[in-house]
């Protein structure tokens, strides 16, 4: 018990180091998204009014009234309960799904479930995904998705991919080699529908092709050009002098898949996955690119903490939603079908990807 209350001061402290590294460091790039080579040729005197299109869409049996998440981002620690609060009154405000950070926290520690629990407390009408690491999935075997969702009420659970952040902190290393095993037998049993989901390294068309004959159907691709985990190990392991995890740090932080890559790998893999488009995506652009190249939705991470932390979620979300409809009004569509079919531009290192995988968009 009390090497378990250790274990959940350690995750709760290290919760916090994340939000204050992510909020203050330099934690993107050097790779990018790569939605700089994806081009939507707009028309200058639109036909279609923005406020006339219509996003919504059915996402976990819900509908949400635009194709957009708040990523997995917090709780587990005390004080994260304000931060999942605002984010879920925010979510509810504009009927978006919403992830909660690792559930690891409550797991280790049943006190801290109130720090998610919260989500719930302010919103039942939008879809919430629960989120738990692969290295944990291992280690508590695939029934721990009950205790997930006993913690609180979800309807998904993401699991977590972060094998090049758990380099630097190896702390789950340890029967990775197993973890697919364990991911189809949670597919099996969960009372919701499993998420597989990258922290911003991407997903390849031939891992997302072994995910989905283990019976996933969803994958948050997560891939390279937002926020960095390398990068935000290091600043970790500066601050604790750990000169050996500043060198594997900073030896890996440009690996990964592309943000749009990823998407595009996804997708050749099957219709019938649904693709979160995240990693990365900074403005409505990018999201509305996210869609076109087959994204069903996206998500962001990190600037929704920062515009958290200005206390100006409400007026970020409500500019990115005029963004993204302002834009796909501009191309003509009505609706997210429409902007499926409209006229898209690849160039540069993307269509070379593209061509040398034998990819097609669709
Ligand atoms: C402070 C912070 C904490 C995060 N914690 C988690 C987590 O517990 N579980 C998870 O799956 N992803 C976590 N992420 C990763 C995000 O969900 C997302 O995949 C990643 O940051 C890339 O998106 P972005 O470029 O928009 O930030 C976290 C992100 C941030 C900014």
């Amino acid at each position: 018990m009390l090497l378990k209350e250790a274990e959940s001061e350690k995750t709760a402290k290290r919760k916090l180091e994340h939000i204050e590294i992510v909020l203050t460091k330099p934690v993107e790039g050097p790779a990018t998204t790569w939605f700089e080579y994806v081009f939507l040729p707009h028309r200058a005197l639109p036909v279609v009014d923005p406020e006339r299109v219509s996003v919504n869409v059915s996402f976990l049996g819900k509908e949400i009234s635009v194709p957009l998440m708040i990523a997995g981002i917090t709780g587990g620690a005390p004080g994260t309960e304000a931060i999942n609060k605002s984010l879920a009154e925010a979510a509810c405000r504009f009927k978006i799904a919403l992830g909660l950070g690792s559930q690891r926290a409550a797991l280790e520690s049943r006190d801290l479930a109130y720090t998610y629990r919260v989500v719930r407390d302010v919103c039942t009408e939008i879809p919430i995904v629960g989120n738990l690491g692969i290295s944990e999935l291992i280690r508590y075997g695939p029934t721990v998705v009950y205790s997930l969702t006993s913690i609180v009420e979800v309807d998904a659970i993401a699991i977590h991919l972060n094998y090049f952040q758990e380099i630097v902190q190896p702390e789950g290393l340890a029967g990775l080699s197993r973890g697919l095993e364990v991911l189809s037998e949670a597919v099996e049993i969960s009372p919701v529908p499993i998420i597989v989901k990258e922290v911003g390294f991407g997903i390849s068309k031939e891992f997302a092709t072994e995910l989905y004959s283990s019976g996933v159907r969803y994958i948050d691709v997560a891939g390279c050009g937002g926020t960095n985990w390398a990068l935000v190990e290091l600043y970790r392991a500066i601050s604790s002098n750990n000169v050996v995890k500043q060198y594997i740090a900073d030896g890996i932080k440009d690996v990964g898949i592309p943000t749009a890559v990823s998407i595009v790998e996804v997708r050749s893999v099957s219709k019938d996955i649904t693709i979160i488009g995240s990693g990365g995506i900074r403005s409505p652009y990018d999201a509305v690119k996210a869609i076109r190249l087959g994204a069903n939705l996206v998500g962001l991470a990190r600037p929704i903490l920062v515009a958290y932390s200005k206390n100006q979620l409400n007026e970020f979300l409500e500019g990115f939603i005029v963004g993204m409809k302002s834009i796909l009004a501009s191309l003509g569509a009505r609706n997210l079908d429409d902007v499926r079919q409209s006229p898209v531009v690849v160039v540069g290192l993307l269509r070379d990807w593209i061509t040398s995988r034998g990819l097609q968009l669709t």
